[in-house]
C-alpha cells in the first residue's frame, strides 16, 4: 500500500472551507449526521441567496418511503443564479468570473462578473423574446466557449430546465435527448473547435432536428421551433429561415439587466443525460436550491477555496463536472473559474502546465486519463513549466490508479500540493467522497472519506449491512441535497435504478472497499457501466448499435482494463447465419462459430457505434464466439465475458447453471482482433 502523505500546511489560513482540519472535519460530519435538517439548512442560508429563505429541510427519503419521493428547503423560493451572478456585484463586479482560453495557446478571454452578469442577462432577454419561457426545456450542444455557461445561467435564469449535450454525441443521441426532454429549443454553434479541428455542431444539430421531425411526423405543435447558432469558426453551414438565428441576432437590442424568475426550491434546474445499464438515457433532473447548495458547499470545502484563487476544472460542460464545478459551484462562491476550448496534447503534452505557469491556477482537476496520457509522454513536458502557483490538485471520474497518482503527486505537484480524489456521480450533483484539503491525509488510490452529509454503506451482494473493514456494494443512507430527484419522466425507472438494489438506500452502481482506517477505496462499476477515459457508457448501448448491422446475430459488450483510458471495450460477436448475409459466417467451414471477422466488418461497427453514439463510442477490442454464455433462464453471464477480456480466463467461477457449458471454452480460446 501507498504511504500517506499529507503537505506541511495542514492549517489552511483565508479558506472559505469549514473543515480546515481534521478535528474540526469530524465534528462537523458528526453534527451533519446527528441533525441533518439544521445543518442543510445552515450550509444554504449561509452560501445561497434566497428571496424566501427555507425553514424545511428534507421532506420524504427513501427508507420505507413509497416512490422515493424527496425535496429539501421545499417552502424556499430563489434563482440559483442569482447566487451565481447579482449578488456578486456588490463585491466582486471587477473580478475575473470566467477565465477562458481557446484551442489556440494564448487566446485568452476574460469575463468579469459584471459582464457576466450582463451577457446572461442580455441572453435571458433574447430567449423570452424567442418565446422560451419557465419549465420548457432547452438543448444547449456547443464546444467549450463562454457562451455554453451563459447559455446555461440564461436559461436557470428565466426558469427554463437546459439539457447539455456534451459536443462529441452524434445526431442520433442529439436527436434522442431532444424527444425524451421534448424541447423546442436548441442552443448551438456554427462549429467547435479542438486540437485544430472543426467539429460540425451545427450540421449535427440540423441532422438531428429533421430525424426528430420524422419521429414526431404529424403530431401538431410539437418538435424544434428555433435554433439558435453562435458563430465561432465563420465555417460554411445550412440555414433554415424562420428557425434558425444568430446569437448575435437574438441579442440584438436585448437589455443587458433582467430580474430573475423566482422558482421553489424544487424547480428543475436542469437534465443531464447519463448511460446507464439499459440501451435508453437516463434524463437526471437536478434542482435549483439543492443543487446550488451542495455544489457551492463541496466546491469551496472540498479545494479548500480561496478568493484570490484562479480555480481551474478541465472538464467539458457537457458533462457534470463541468456543470458543478466550472459552472455552478465555482460561481456561486464568487470564484475565477477557468474555461478550456482544447485538449491536454494540443499543440504538445505540455499544454496544462504552460497554462498553469501564465494563468497561475491555484487548483487544477482533472481525470485519471489525461494524468495517465501525460505520464506516458515523459517529465520534460512538466518540468519546463512553473507550477508554484498550484496548492490543490483535483481527480475525478474514475479510480486512479498508485502510479499515476504518484506522478500527479510528485511530478506534477513537487509533493507541495493536497491531491483529492473526489469520487462522486451524476446523479451525486456533487462530490460526496474525498479528501479535504489540506486537512485530510491522503493515500493514493483512496477517495479518502465522506463529506459532511453524506454517510456512505457497503453491503453484500445478498444485501447485507458490512462493517468496518470490508468490500461491496457502495450505497449512501441518507439524502443530501445535491442528489438527482427524479429521471425525467420515468420516475418508476429512477426507483428501479437506485432503490430496489438494497431497500432504503441509494445504490451507487459502484463497489468500493473500506480499509481499517476507514477510508473508502473505489473499486469501479459493478453493473453493466463500463467507464472510458471518464467517459460512462452502457454496455447495452453498445450492444443495441453492434446487432443493427445484418452481419451480428447477438452481441455481448464489457470493459477490460486499459493502461491510459482506464477501461477499454471488448465486443465479443455472434455472427448472423451466411446465409441471411452473403458476408458473415466461418470462412473455414469448421462451424465453430469464432471465425468471420474482418478488419473491414470492425470498421463498419466502429463507424455504427460513432453514428449511433458519439465519436467517444469506439470499440477497442472484437472477439467472434460461437453463442453468448447464457444461463437455462435466458440470462447471459456477463461475468464470464468480464473475466476473459480481462484476461483472467482461469477464474471463471461456477458455470454450471450454463445452457450449453461448452460455449466457454470456445469464448476462452476465441482470437482476439483489435
Ligand atoms: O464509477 C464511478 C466513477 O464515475 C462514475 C460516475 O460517472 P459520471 O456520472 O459520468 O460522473 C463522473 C464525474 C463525477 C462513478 O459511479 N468515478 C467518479 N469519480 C471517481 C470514480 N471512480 C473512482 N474514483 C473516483 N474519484
Amino acid at each position: 500500500m501507498s504511504p500517506h502523505y499529507s503537505v506541511p500546511d495542514r492549517v489552511s489560513a483565508g479558506s472559505s472551507n469549514i473543515c480546515p482540519t481534521m478535528a474540526d472535519y469530524h465534528r462537523v460530519h458528526a453534527e451533519s449526521m446527528a441533525h441533518p435538517d439544521a445543518f442543510w439548512l445552515g450550509i444554504t442560508k449561509e452560501l445561497v441567496e434566497w428571496e424566501t429563505p427555507p425553514t424545511i429541510g428534507l421532506e420524504g427519503g427513501y427508507a420505507g418511503i413509497a416512490d422515493e419521493q424527496f425535496t429539501w428547503y421545499e417552502d424556499g423560493r430563489l434563482n440559483a443564479t442569482i447566487s451565481c451572478l447579482d449578488r456578486h456585484l456588490a463585491t466582486r463586479a471587477d473580478k475575473t468570473a470566467i477565465l477562458w482560453e481557446g484551442d489556440e495557446p494564448g487566446d485568452v478571454r476574460r469575463i468579469s462578473y459584471s459582464q457576466l452578469h450582463a451577457d446572461v442577462c442580455r441572453f435571458s432577454n433574447a430567449l423570452e423574446n424567442l418565446g422560451v419561457g419557465s419549465g420548457d426545456r432547452v438543448i444547449i450542444y456547443m464546444g467549450m466557449v463562454p457562451e455554453a455557461a451563459i447559455a446555461m445561467l440564461a436559461c436557470a435564469r428565466i426558469g427554463a430546465i437546459h439539457s447539455v449535450v456534451f459536443g462529441g454525441f452524434s445526431a442520433d443521441s442529439l436527436a434522442n435527448r431532444v424527444l425524451d426532454s421534448g424541447s423546442r429549443c436548441i442552443i448551438t454553434m456554427d462549429e467547435g473547435l479542438r486540437a485544430g479541428k472543426a467539429i460540425p455542431l451545427k450540421a449535427t444539430t440540423d441532422e438531428a432536428v429533421a430525424m426528430v421531425e420524422d419521429e414526431l411526423a404529424g403530431q401538431s405543435g410539437a418538435g424544434v421551433e428555433t435554433v439558435v447558432v453562435l458563430k465561432r469558426t465563420g465555417g460554411q453551414i445550412d440555414w433554415v429561415e424562420g428557425r434558425d438565428i444568430w446569437w448575435s441576432d437574438a441579442c440584438e437590442g436585448q437589455l443587458d439587466s433582467h430580474q430573475a424568475h423566482i422558482v421553489s426550491a424544487e424547480h428543475p434546474l436542469f437534465i443531464l443525460y447519463t448511460s446507464g445499464s439499459t440501451g435508453t438515457p437516463k434524463g437526471q433532473v437536478h434542482s435549483h436550491g439543492g443543487y446550488i447548495t451542495y455544489t457551492a458547499f463541496t466546491h469551496r470545502t472540498v479545494f479548500d477555496l480561496r478568493e484570490d484563487d484562479v480555480f481551474a476544472c478541465v472538464a467539458d460542460v457537457g458533462w457534470i463536472t463541468g456543470h458543478s464545478y466550472i459552472v455552478y459551484g465555482p460561481l456561486a462562491n464568487g470564484a475565477t473559474t477557468f474555461m478550456f476550448e482544447s485538449t491536454p496534447l494540443y499543440p504538445d503534452a505540455g499544454r496544462y502546465w504552460d497554462m498553469v505557469e501564465r494563468h497561475k491556477f491555484t487548483i487544477f482537476y482533472t481525470a485519471p486519463t489525461a494524468i495517465r496520457a501525460l505520464a506516458a509522454q515523459g517529465d520534460e513536458f512538466v518540468a519546463k513549466y512553473d507550477r508554484s502557483s498550484l496548492r490543490v490538485l483535483g481527480t475525478v471520474g474514475e479510480p486512479i490508479n498508485p502510479e499515476a497518482w504518484e506522478w500527479y503527486w510528485h511530478t506534477v505537484g513537487e509533493g507541495r500540493c493536497t491531491i483529492v480524489d473526489t469520487w462522486w456521480q451524476t446523479e451525486t450533483g456533487g462530490i460526496c467522497i474525498s479528501p479535504i484539503a489540506p486537512a485530510t491525509p491522503v493515500v493514493g488510490g483512496s477517495a479518502t472519506l465522506p463529506l459532511p452529509g453524506i454517510q456512505p454503506r457497503l453491503f453484500s451482494a445478498e444485501g447485507e449491512m458490512l462493517e468496518g473493514e470490508a468490500e461491496g456494494l457502495l450505497c449512501i443512507e441518507h439524502p443530501w441535497p445535491g442528489q438527482t430527484r427524479t429521471i425525467w419522466d420515468d420516475h418508476p425507472r429512477y426507483v428501479e435504478t437506485y432503490f430496489s438494489t438494497i431497500d432504503g438506500y441509494y445504490f451507487t452502481g459502484d463497489g468500493c472497499r473500506r480499509d481499517e482506517n476507514g477510508y473508502y477505496w473505489i473499486t469501479g462499476r459493478v453493473d453493466d457501466v463500463i467507464n472510458v477515459s471518464g467517459h460512462r457508457m452502457g454496455t447495452a448501448e453498445f450492444e443495441a448499435v453492434l446487432v443493427e448491422h445484418e452481419a451480428i446475430a447477438e452481441a455481448g459488450v464489457v470493459g477490460f482494463p486499459h493502461d491510459i483510458k482506464g477501461q477499454g471495450v471488448h465486443a465479443f460477436l455472434i455472427l448472423a447465419a451466411p446465409s441471411k448475409t452473403g458476408t458473415a459466417g466461418d470462412e473455414d467451414g469448421q462451424g465453430d462459430g469464432t471465425s468471420g471477422y474482418s478488419d473491414e466488418l470492425g470498421q463498419a461497427l466502429n463507424q455504427l457505434c460513432r453514428r449511433r453514439i458519439g465519436a467517444h463510442a469506439r470499440i477497442d477490442r472484437f472477439c467472434v464466439i460461437p453463442g453468448l454464455p447464457k444461463t437455462r433462464s435466458g440470462k447471459v453471464m456477463r461475468r464470464i465475458l468480464r473475466k476473459v477480456a480481462e484476461g483472467d480466463p482461469g477464474n471463471l467461477g461456477d458455470i454450471s447453471t450454463l445452457a450449453e457449458p461448452a460455449v466457454v471454452e470456445a469464448i476462452v480460446n476465441a482470437e482476439v482482433h483489435g
